[in-house]
């Protein structure tokens, strides 16, 4: 009797037991399963979108002399940030080989998050000897990357006379601000009305008050191909030929003249050009923020008339991959002080004092 009351309860016991057990976990394993598995496509999904927004594509043309301002540009957008970039670059004959020997010589760990497309400068296939006739190559690629590039959504175009001083990512997020009907973002010429080249002296009409410049084009190639973007780039080309100076900075300013709602126009900071400081300093958002794209148009980071910005750029110049970021900023300093005093040291000190913090 007493035996047969310790199996029953033993086996009520061991029922209730499993029945909690059951309760308790039963349901448990296949919320665990089914929860991972959601984690797990979360992470493809994150880290899928994530590759998306964080490779970064930049064009340039790098053509005659010019292959260690090409280098010097690739370089500095590469240091700047630890995202992938692909690199396209349009390229003359004597410039390819020049560039690929020295870019296989890059560290591993920069080579991994790079790649690079080199191709020759040419013309749109289906236009060729329209465009032949009316373009040089070098100059006029920057027009026609939407055929160029049939296979792109978007790119970054920066004369090869730039140095990125912050991660091209930056820049590159001012996509996703466009809205509807903005295909393309620039940043402004001299803002000054009586130093301005255009308000000046341009016999043809350009955007704003005082234009835009060419040398930092944030494209959206999709929605410049669905506009038709190289039709107008022909056509007025065709009417303004005789009036155009700047050729394709100015094809560039009568297109948006007569749109100016496609035109996204960020702050002179995102190309900062010599005559923000030359004279005196045009562009408070530098001071403020800092310089994220600098470019040396006029050759100022070759020649001698504005040694400030030239110390900029060949301090990138010489920096090795392998060297700690704050060094180059520390011989950024340096270098800026072994050139006289000028409105354009003062704000590249400025700039640097805000590198140096971050
Ligand atoms: C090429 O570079 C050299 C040295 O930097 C310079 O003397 C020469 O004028 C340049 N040529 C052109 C076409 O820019
Ligand atoms: C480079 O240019 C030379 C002469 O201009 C030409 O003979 C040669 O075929 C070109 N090379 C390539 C790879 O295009
Ligand atoms: C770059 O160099 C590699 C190895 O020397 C070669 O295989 C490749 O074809 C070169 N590419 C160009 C575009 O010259
Ligand atoms: C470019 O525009 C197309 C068409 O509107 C859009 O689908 C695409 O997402 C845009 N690209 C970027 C990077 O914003
Ligand atoms: C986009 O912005 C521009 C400039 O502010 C404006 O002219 C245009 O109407 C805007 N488009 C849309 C669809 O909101």
């Amino acid at each position: 009797m007493a035996r047969q009351t310790r199996l029953v309860l033993w086996t009520a016991a061991l029922g209730i037991f499993l029945f909690i057990l059951l309760r308790l976990f039963g349901q448990q394993p296949h919320q665990a399963t089914l929860s991972s598995s959601l984690v797990f496509q979360n992470k493809e999904d994150v880290s899928s979108t994530d590759e998306k927004t964080q490779e970064i594509h930049i064009a340039a043309i790098v053509c005659g002399n010019r292959t260690t301002l090409g280098l010097t540009m690739m370089k500095s957008a590469l240091i700047m940030c630890s995202d992938f970039i692909r690199f396209t670059l349009f390229v003359d004959n004597e410039t390819s080989g020049v560039l690929n020997e020295t870019i296989q010589l890059w560290p591993d760990n920069i080579l991994k998050r790079m790649s690079l497309d080199m191709r020759p400068v040419s013309y749109p296939e289906d236009n060729t000897d329209e465009w032949k006739t009316l373009f040089k190559p070098c100059a006029s690629v920057k027009l026609f990357l939407p055929s160029l590039l049939k296979e792109v959504d978007s790119v970054l175009y920066v004369d090869v006379d730039t140095v990125f001083l912050s991660p091209p990512l930056h820049i590159w997020q001012h996509l996703g601000k466009m809205n509807h009907t903005q295909l393309v973002a620039l940043g402004p010429e001299m803002q000054d009305h009586t130093k301005g080249w255009y308000n000046k002296y341009a016999s043809h009409p350009y955007y704003g008050k005082f234009a835009i410049n060419s040398g930092v084009i944030l494209m959206n190639l999709t929605k410049m191909r669905k506009f038709g973007w190289e039709k107008y780039v022909v056509r007025v080309n065709e009417q303004y030929k005789n009036r155009i100076v700047w050729r394709d900075q100015d094809i560039i300013n009568i297109i948006f003249h007569f749109h100016p709602e496609k035109l996204y126009v960020y702050p002179c900071n995102y190309n900062y050009i010599p005559v923000h400081c030359s004279i005196t300093s045009l562009c408070q958002e530098a001071e403020q923020q800092g310089i994220y794209i600098l470019h040396g148009y006029y050759n100022a980071f070759i020649n001698d008339h504005l040694p400030a910005l030239k110390a900029i750029y060949t301090s990138m110049q010489q920096h090795s991959f392998g060297d700690n970021l704050q060094m180059l900023f520390v011989n950024m300093k340096e270098n800026l002080m072994k050139t006289p005093t000028s409105s354009c040291r003062k704000v590249m000190s400025s700039i640097l004092k805000l590198l140096m913090v971050t």
